[in-house]
C-alpha cells in the first residue's frame, strides 16, 4: 500500500475518531498525516476542530489560519492553471474568493491584475497592479505596469528586474508559446534581411545575439558565424540558449551596458524583438558603436508605431517610429541599409505590425 493510500485509512480513522468523542487520539493521527503531507486541507481542517474541542483555543487559532492559508494556496494554484489556458472568468473567481479569505494575499492580487490584464479590462488591471505596489512598493513588475497603464511618466527602459522575472518565469513555455501560438517569426526575417545585405561569399562573421533569450536568433545565425556569443538579462533563457549547444559564449547581462564596455570586438549585433523592452534608443546605439568594427551591421526588429518617437503601450511592451530610431541611430553614426515591415507576431489573435532594420556603421 502506498503512504497515500495508507493517510487515507488514517484520515478515515481520525474522522471516526473525532465524530465518536475521541479528539486525542484524533489529534495524533491528524498530525501525522500533516507531517508527510502538508497540503492534506481537509487534515488541517480536522486538526483545527479536535484542538477547539480540546479547548486548545491558541493551537486552534492557529491551525485554523494555517488551513485558511492553506485553502488560499489551492485557490490561487487553480487560478494560475486556468490563466495559463485562457480561463479568465474561472481564474478571476478563484483568485478573488481566495482574497476573501485572505484580503492581502499579494499572489491573488497580481493574479488578479495579469487576469484583468489579460482579458483586455486595463483600467482593473492598473486597480489591482496599484494595488500591489501598496503592499509590495519597489516589486519591478507591478511598477513597469503601473508605468504602462498609467498615466504617469515612462521609463526609457524596462528595468533590469522587471525583465529578470518575467523570462526567468517565461522561460519554461517560451518557445512553445512563441513559434506554436504567438507565430513569431522574427530571427527568419532577420536572417533573410542580414542574408540580402551581405556580398556573396562574405567571410564567417563574429556575432553578438543581443537579449539571445532561448536562443531562437542563435538558431538561425549560427552557419553565417565565425563566432556566436550571446548575453541576455534573465538567467533561465540563458540555460536554455546554452542547452542548444550553439553559442561560444553566453553571458549574463544587461546588453548595453555589455556592449558599451567592449571594444570592436564583433562584425554583426542581432536583436530579435528586444526593443520592445528597450525604450530609449540612442544609448543603445551609442555603446552598440562600440561593440562594432567599422562596416558592421546592427540588425534588428521593432514593434512598430504610427506616432513619432517610441512609447511603453498596455501591453507592457515599447512600440517605436522606425524614424525616430534612425535618427538615433545616425547620430551614434549607422546609416541604415535596409528597412522593411513585416508580422512579428500575434497578440490576442491579431498581428502585430512589425519592422526589421539593418543599419552599418560607418
Ligand atoms: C522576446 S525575447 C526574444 C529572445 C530572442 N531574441 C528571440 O528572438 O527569440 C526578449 C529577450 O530579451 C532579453 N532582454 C530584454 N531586455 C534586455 C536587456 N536590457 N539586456 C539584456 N537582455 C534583455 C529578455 O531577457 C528576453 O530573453
Amino acid at each position: 500500500m502506498s503512504a497515500t493510500t495508507d493517510d487515507a485509512e488514517l484520515f478515515a480513522r481520525a474522522e471516526r475518531l473525532r465524530a465518536e468523542g475521541q479528539p486525542g487520539e484524533a489529534e495524533a493521527l491528524y498530525r501525522g498525516i500533516l507531517s508527510r503531507q502538508p497540503r492534506h486541507l481537509a487534515a488541517r481542517r480536522g486538526l483545527a476542530e479536535v484542538l477547539a474541542t480540546l479547548d486548545r483555543t491558541e493551537d486552534a487559532a492557529a491551525a485554523q489560519r494555517d488551513t485558511q492559508a492553506q485553502e488560499v494556496e489551492n485557490l490561487c494554484k487553480v487560478a494560475r492553471a486556468a490563466l495559463k489556458h485562457g480561463r479568465f472568468e474561472a481564474a478571476i473567481t478563484c483568485f478573488e474568493r481566495a482574497l476573501e479569505l485572505e484580503p492581502d494575499s499579494r499572489e491573488a492580487i497580481k493574479g488578479l491584475a495579469e487576469a484583468w490584464h489579460r482579458r483586455r479590462n486595463l483600467k482593473k488591471a492598473l486597480g489591482w497592479y496599484q494595488r500591489y505596489l501598496e503592499l509590495d512598493p519597489g516589486d519591478p513588475e507591478a511598477e513597469h505596469m503601473v508605468a504602462a497603464l498609467g498615466d504617469g511618466p515612462q521609463p526609457p527602459q524596462a528595468s533590469d528586474g522587471y525583465v529578470r522575472s518575467l523570462f526567468d518565469r517565461s522561460a519554461q513555455d517560451f518557445d512553445q508559446t512563441l513559434l506554436e501560438e504567438l507565430k513569431y517569426r522574427a530571427p527568419q526575417i532577420l536572417l533573410e534581411a542580414v542574408t540580402a545585405v551581405l556580398p556573396p561569399a562574405a567571410p564567417r562573421l563574429d556575432i553578438l545575439d543581443l537579449g539571445c533569450g532561448t536562443g531562437l536568433a542563435g538558431l538561425q545565425f549560427r552557419p553565417l558565424a565565425r563566432r556566436l556569443e550571446g548575453v541576455d538579462l534573465s538567467l533561465e533563457m540563458i540555460e536554455r540558449a546554452r542547452a542548444r549547444g550553439i553559442y561560444d559564449a553566453l553571458r549574463t547581462a544587461e546588453l548595453t551596458a555589455a556592449m558599451a564596455a567592449m571594444n570592436k570586438k564583433f562584425d554583426l549585433l542581432v536583436a530579435g524583438d528586444v526593443f520592445i523592452y528597450l525604450g530609449a534608443a540612442k544609448p543603445v546605439f551609442v555603446a552598440a558603436a562600440r561593440a562594432l568594427r567599422p562596416g558592421g551591421l546592427f540588425a534588428f526588429t521593432l514593434e512598430w508605431q504610427r506616432r513619432p518617437g517610441y512609447k511603453l503601450t498596455g501591453s507592457g511592451r515599447y512600440a517605436h517610429n522606425p524614424a525616430y530610431v534612425r535618427k538615433c541611430a545616425q547620430a551614434a553614426g549607422f546609416r541604415e541599409v535596409s528597412g522593411t515591415d513585416f508580422q512579428l507576431r500575434l497578440e490576442f489573435g491579431k498581428p502585430v505590425k512589425g519592422y526589421v532594420s539593418v543599419m552599418r556603421k560607418a
